[in-house]
């Protein structure tokens, strides 16, 4: 599948750049318009259901209904070897849980194999005075059929390793490219504020940092497969993904977002043809 063939489908993007679709679109609406197994990877964060400014909050049934609905689409758009990573937080259920991990509640409405859950340990945020202060989301990573799938362990391997001498049968142990980076994850949240603002932050109130979403796609694609991003946000998987060489295609409901989305595309590829520009001065 190419992307101008999405473009059939789907008509005139809000933006476009070379490799990258951006509709300004409701995802369910633009996922049943495209082709069974026409995307290789998905990687992405719904609205969580607890009142954000992008959402609109639903009974918890009716927001359950809803994730199922769009995570069948992205089931039928997935092939056969594509897989589909989900970050989920958390919600509160009235007099029964503060905060119950969402992936919980989806657990029998998704129709992926799941491999693992990976534990996102994002770093700062709320104190807690009578529960321990939350400090991690989750990653779910599913895939359509257990036996063959792609995980690019090379390419996201960790070279902070603590003895990278140590030998067995006089022969180093360790990998020279590092070791893998386990299924707890530390990085940094994108952070706000006068004083502590992440470099990456834009006006988008729940930004993915780039450094978790660029573990993500190399590990779960290949060059030029295509990646999906249905709840597109501030772009983060577009970037990424750009910058990986993998062709993307993204849905956003809200105009003023799609608008940070190009913005952010556009300022991303000037940086990347003058990085080029500067690389080929010293060959
Ligand atoms: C959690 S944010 C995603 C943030 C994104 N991961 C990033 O790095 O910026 C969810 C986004 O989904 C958008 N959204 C909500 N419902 C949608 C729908 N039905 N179709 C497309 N986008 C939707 C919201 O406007 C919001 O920007």
């Amino acid at each position: 599948m190419e992307l101008a063939n999405i473009i059939k489908h789907l008509g005139k993007p809000y933006f476009q750049a070379s490799n990258c679709l951006i509709y300004n679109m409701d995802c369910l609406e633009a996922m049943a318009i495209l082709p069974d197994k026409s995307i290789h990877l998905t990687v992405t964060s719904p609205p969580y259901n607890i009142g954000k400014e992008y959402e609109k909050q639903l009974p918890l049934d009716e927001y359950i209904e809803w994730c199922a609905k769009w995570i069948q689409e992205v089931y039928r758009l997935t092939t056969p070897t594509g897989a589909f990573w989900l970050n989920l937080g958390y919600l509160s259920l009235k007099d029964r849980a503060k905060a119950i991990p969402i992936s919980y509640l989806l657990w029998n409405k998704i129709p992926f194999y799941l491999i693992q859950e990976i534990v996102w340990n994002y770093g700062a945020g709320v104190a807690g005075s009578k529960f321990f202060s939350p400090r991690n989301e989750k990653f779910l990573w599913y895939v359509k059929n257990p036996d063959d799938y792609t995980f690019n362990l090379d390419d996201i391997r960790d070279p902070n390793v603590k003895y990278p001498n140590q030998k067995k049968n006089g022969k180093i142990k360790v990998n020279p490219l590092g070791k893998n980076p386990t299924d707890v994850w530390e990085f940094p949240k994108v952070t706000s504020g006068q004083y502590r603002a992440s470099k990456e932050r834009t006006p988008h109130p729940a930004q993915f940092p780039i450094a978790v979403i660029q573990r993500i796609i190399k590990a779960a694609s290949h060059q030029n497969q295509i990646i999906l991003d249905p709840f597109m946000g501030s772009g983060t998987t577009a970037i990424v993904a750009l910058e990986l060489n993998r062709p993307v295609i993204g849905f956003e409901i809200r105009q003023d977002y799609c608008e940070i989305i190009a913005n952010r595309i556009d300022n991303f590829l000037k940086d990347k043809s003058s990085r080029v520009e500067q690389m080929s001065l010293f060959i």
